[in-house]
């Protein structure tokens, strides 16, 4: 075997009720006073303040930057870190989705780093590990609690920069279930599609390692079990459970193996269109998992037994059919919306493709993939996601 590197945060609280720890977990970090990076969406819904009573119950300071409204750009790291140092805070809190927690990974490095977030694009370019950092996601979805990456757009170019550095883990992950129930369906849908492909991603990347496919494999039973019931009644707490810790799962496997193809070809999508992450993924997942099989043909078919297909007598491309229609299956039953539903311009994606493919395959991602794609095969691909 070779040596493989599997990381983890070094705390991970989880479970319903577990934000009211946050206090007590920032005073192990040695922070007295707290940045909280969210958006107004998480201030208003009244989630950001379950946080800060857990602060305040163990004594803490706090200031709040609450502009992480969508993905994050150079321009948000920049002010979040104007606030932070403004406010002489000492650690960093991140409240909300993945645009939130990415943004507070990328300030808290910054913190301790010299330069701009653009020079550490790419894998291990940072120096200095960050101010210390907690995660609390409030989706079930981009499992950026978990994860050692974090993608800053740069708009001066359109792109989504890709950072990977054992400094970006958060130093505690806060997972609690309760923080997701009042998120609407379409949110619940594209964030769950988000997860499963970390999940499907990291079990077929060619990075893939024991490890990893423990989490993989759990987290594509637990969200291929739990998210249509997730996405039918809101209020359901176990399934917003068992979707939220395969999130976290999924995270741990990705963080570790990598993602591939999908998320390669869904940055540009998001970068060029304003597509949300899990939807675009979500478009991409079910033609490129078709794509992909005849790398692989045996890890598809144990994707197809862990989401409960039946494969006894099948050959493992037989199986790994069914694991393709089964992921298709599961999008179109919550009603995941197509490119065009999503109000992506046909002609314009036509004339981008080729710059979007040559994106793609420069993040690096699409190299994990367990079947490498050419530039034309990639925008195939875009055109078969776009539908008819
Ligand atoms: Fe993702």
């Amino acid at each position: 075997m070779t040596i493989k590197n599997f990381l983890l945060p070094p705390e991970i609280i989880y479970g319903a009720g577990a934000v009211e720890n946050t206090g007590a977990a920032t005073r192990k970090l040695k922070g007295n006073k707290a940045l909280i990076v969210t958006d107004e969406v998480m201030v208003n819904t009244g989630l950001v303040e379950k946080v800060i009573r857990g602060l305040e119950n163990s004594g803490l300071g706090y200031s709040i930057y609450d502009q992480v409204s969508m993905e994050p750009t150079i321009e948000f790291v920049e002010e979040g870190l104007g606030v932070y140092k403004q406010n002489e805070c000492d650690c960093i809190v991140a409240v909300g989705g993945g645009s939130p927690i990415d943004a507070a990974k990328a300030i808290a490095v910054m913190v301790n780093n010299p330069g701009s977030i653009k020079d550490y694009m790419g894998i291990e370019k940072i120096k200095y590990k960050g101010a210390p950092l907690m995660a609390v996601p409030t989706t079930a979805g981009t499992g950026s609690e978990a994860t050692r990456v974090t993608i800053i757009t740069d708009t001066s170019t359109d792109t989504k920069m890709l950072l990977l550095s054992s400094h970006l883990t958060p130093d505690v992950a806060v997972v609690d279930p309760l923080l997701t129930l009042s998120k609407p369906k379409g949110l619940t849908a594209a964030t769950g599609i988000d997860a499963l492909t970390h999940a499907i991603e990291a079990y077929v990347s060619i990075k893939a390692q024991p490890l990893t496919d423990i989490y993989a494999l759990s987290a594509i039973k637990l969200i291929s079990g739990n998210l249509r019931q997730a996405w039918a009644n809101g209020n359901n707490l176990e399934a917003r459970e068992n979707t939220m810790l395969g999130s976290l799962q999924a995270g741990i496997a990705f963080s570790n193996s990598s993602v591939a193809l999908v998320h390669g070809m869904s940055r540009p999508i998001g970068a060029n269109f304003h597509v949300a992450h899990g939807d675009s993924n979500a478009a991409l997942l079910g033609e490129v998992m078709e794509f992909s099989v005849i790398g692989n043909p045996a890890r598809f078919a144990r994707i197809a037994l862990a989401m409960g297909e039946n494969i006894e007598g099948l050959t493992n491309l037989e199986a790994a059919e069914k694991a393709v229609t089964a992921v298709k299956r599961l999008i179109s039953d919550i009603k995941i919306p197509s490119l065009k539903e999503l109000g992506v311009n046909r002609k314009e994606l036509e004339r981008l493709a080729p710059k979007m493919a040559a994106d793609a395959i420069n993040s690096g991602s699409p190299g994990n993939n367990p079947r490498q794609a050419t530039e034309e095969e990639i925008i195939n691909l875009y055109k078969l996601a776009y539908g008819q």
